[in-house]
């Protein structure tokens, strides 16, 4: 079964609303665990407009399971990572004025500086795991570079109307079938919610699924703690 890798960063960004010190996304993080987290993932963007410093470095003192730092190959960025030293680190594309990370990362045009940053993730004991489209040429590259893992984006086939989704969770099956062909970690995000997240989990080895807007948006409703236990209970029944 997928292990669930829940992101907290909408904690963050409700907190940074009213630049106030509620609600904290390291209580959050301490409740996801509660609630069956297998790990906790959180975005340290450069333009810091959820997850703060001090919420990596307090998040990285108490977690109790793995820490997943999503960060783009920035040289600041990545210094912090290497101090830091969550678990794994999963190297993002990122744009200033997107509402959140909206594509993979291009590793054509930005081969020499991720293996760069994987370099130094790996030089510092970090598991390195790449954000990419499901895309057959992004594998072969991330396969060159010699990833840990690689995080499918599952976008494409979340946000695609009902005519489509099959097609889009095709291309996911076989993006899939060769990232373990190469001996890669299969990881998967983004869009998953409690209705389409099966067809995903049932993803021959997928190893790890990291959910972060539909549990924090449920949990307003049930808390946070339910919210993932009915997220990995959803991932359970597949
Ligand atoms: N994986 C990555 C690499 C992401 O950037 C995000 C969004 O921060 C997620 C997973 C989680 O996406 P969502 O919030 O849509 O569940």
């Amino acid at each position: 079964m997928p292990e669930l890798g829940v992101n907290v960063d909408h904690v963050a960004t409700l907190r940074e609303a009213r630049r106030a010190v509620e609600p904290d996304p390291v209580w959050a993080a301490a409740s996801a665990v509660l609630g069956g987290a297998d790990a906790i993932t959180i975005h340290l963007r450069e333009d810091r407009r959820h997850i703060q410093d001090r919420d990596l470095r307090l998040i990285r003192e108490t977690c109790a399971v793995r820490l997943n730092l999503e960060l783009a190959a920035n040289d600041a960025i990545l210094e912090i990572a290497c101090r830091s030293r969550p678990d794994q680190a999963t190297l993002v594309p990122e744009r200033r004025e997107e509402l959140t990370t909206e594509g993979g990362l291009d590793l054509s045009a930005r081969r020499e500086a991720v293996r760069d940053a994987i370099e130094r993730l790996r030089n510092a004991g970090i598991l390195v795991s790449l954000f990419l489209d499901p895309d057959p040429r992004q594998i072969e590259i991330a396969a060159e570079l010699r990833a840990d893992a690689v995080e499918l984006h599952t976008g494409q086939y979340a946000h695609a109307p009902a005519a489509e989704r099959q097609a889009r969770l095709h291309d996911l099956i076989q993006a899939s079938a060769m990232i373990r062909r190469v001996g890669i970690q299969l990881h998967a995000g983004h869009g998953l919610n409690y209705h389409n997240v099966g067809p995903v989990a049932r993803i021959a080895d997928m190893h790890e699924l990291n959910i972060g807007h539909a549990i924090v948006a449920r949990s307003v409703f049930v808390g946070l703690e339910q919210a993932v236990r009915e997220m990995r209970a959803r991932i359970r029944e597949r």
